[in-house]
């Protein structure tokens, strides 16, 4: 059988380099690889509603942001199909089933549900659907049947906890569901990029995003107020290169070639590191130079993006048809974990017949 991706993202606001580096940008580049038999892209707009379920009016302004942002990335509707969560009700039915076989201390030990419990203030007060997320994340990914997870680092206590269930579900039901794996990014910068303040990582709330859709002058604010070292003060200061934000997204960005179209006076990235460590390299110089990168790499996602723009109802569609595709792959899933389960009564016409004889004394 071939590979198949599954991922997705919460629409809760516009996409931005983090998103990029940590999962669309490869997204992409897998789409194009010929390598994968289907690839489907998740709006996981239910998932979003499990800690924004006062705020649905966020969740549906973001999908058709989120949208954008994955065409003008380049997420091929021809080749991907893309589709929003909660289009897909069969998702929730497997997720009843997956929860009898997982355990709420079992949640209680996810790592990254415990990390978000603490950023949301949940502690005292968790609602159940945010608790059990990762069991509706298992369903999302199985419906699929994925073989490849494509996320960032952040995701693999998701992944990890998707395996357990399929594992248990196979135990006990007999060979039904495929385990899947995480596809993490290649490059280590890329692992969690950190937001323009140099704070953990991007996220709206601390305003430190550079956002796929931001404007050429936006980014170049951005770029030019980033994090470096506090303590390179002066030009002729020795920097520190390890912890400064704006190297952090150069090893991310940048690419040999740039050096010769943006910054000749350098042949590579180590150049520029010994120099800024000995001192005598300002700041501004390689704020520039990143800046240079970003908008190189952003100006053709903005250009199409302006395209699609022009086209709502026409990408709407597009998420119309994606979720129906979606929808008969994950029926025809819940057929298999249904008659696995042994719930698939009326489709099992011997068992009718069995039940008939045994009534009659037979
Ligand atoms: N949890 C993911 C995020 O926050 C979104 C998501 C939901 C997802 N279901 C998924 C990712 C299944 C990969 C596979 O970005």
């Amino acid at each position: 059988m071939g590979k198949i991706i599954l991922t997705g993202d919460r629409p809760t606001g516009r996409l931005h380099l983090g998103h990029f580096v940590g999962s669309l940008g490869r997204r992409v580049e897998l789409q194009n690889s010929g390598e994968f038999e289907k690839i489907f892209i998740m709006i996981a707009d239910a998932q979003a509603l499990t800690d924004n379920a006062d705020n649905p009016e966020k969740v549906r302004q973001n999908i058709i942001e989120v949208a954008l942002d994955y065409l003008s990335c380049g997420i091929d509707p021809t080749k991907s199909t893309i589709f929003i969560q909660s289009q897909v009700p069969e998702l929730c039915e497997l997720s009843f089933y997956y929860m009898n076989l997982v355990t709420v201390s079992r949640l209680q030990r996810n790592p990254t549900v415990k990390t978000e419990i603490q950023m949301r203030n949940f502690e005292t007060s968790i609602p159940v659907g945010f608790f059990t997320y990762p069991i509706s994340q298992a369903a999302d990914i199985t419906a699929f049947k994925a073989t490849t997870v494509p996320v960032g680092e952040d995701q693999e206590p998701m992944i990890e906890q998707t395996r357990e269930i399929v594992r248990k579900f196979n135990s006990v039901y007999g060979d039904t569901l495929v385990e899947p794996d995480i596809l993490l990014p290649d490059n280590s910068a890329c692992l969690r990029l950190p937001g323009t303040d140099g704070k953990a990582k991007m996220s709206k709330s601390l305003n430190n995003c550079i956002y796929l859709s931001d404007t050429a002058e936006d980014v170049r604010k951005r770029v030019m107020s980033m994090f470096t070292d506090p303590n390179h003060l002066r030009v002729e200061d020795p920097g520190k290169v390890e912890g400064n934000t704006v190297f952090t997204y150069l090893d991310a960005f940048c690419r040999p070639e740039h050096f010769a179209a943006y910054w000749p006076d350098y042949a590579n990235l180590d150049e520029v590191k010994d120099h800024y460590r000995r001192g005598g390299l300002g700041d501004v110089k390689v704020k520039k130079f990143l800046n240079s990168i970003l908008q190189e790499m952003l100006e053709p996602i903005r250009a199409r993006r302006k395209e699609f723009e022009k086209d709502i109802p026409m990408v709407y569609d597009i998420l119309k048809k994606g979720s129906e595709e979606a929808r008969a792959v994950a029926a025809a899933t819940l057929a298999d974990v249904r008659k696995s389960m042994k719930i698939d009564y009326f489709e099992d016409a011997a068992l009718i017949q069995e039940q008939a004889r045994r009534f009659r004394g037979e």
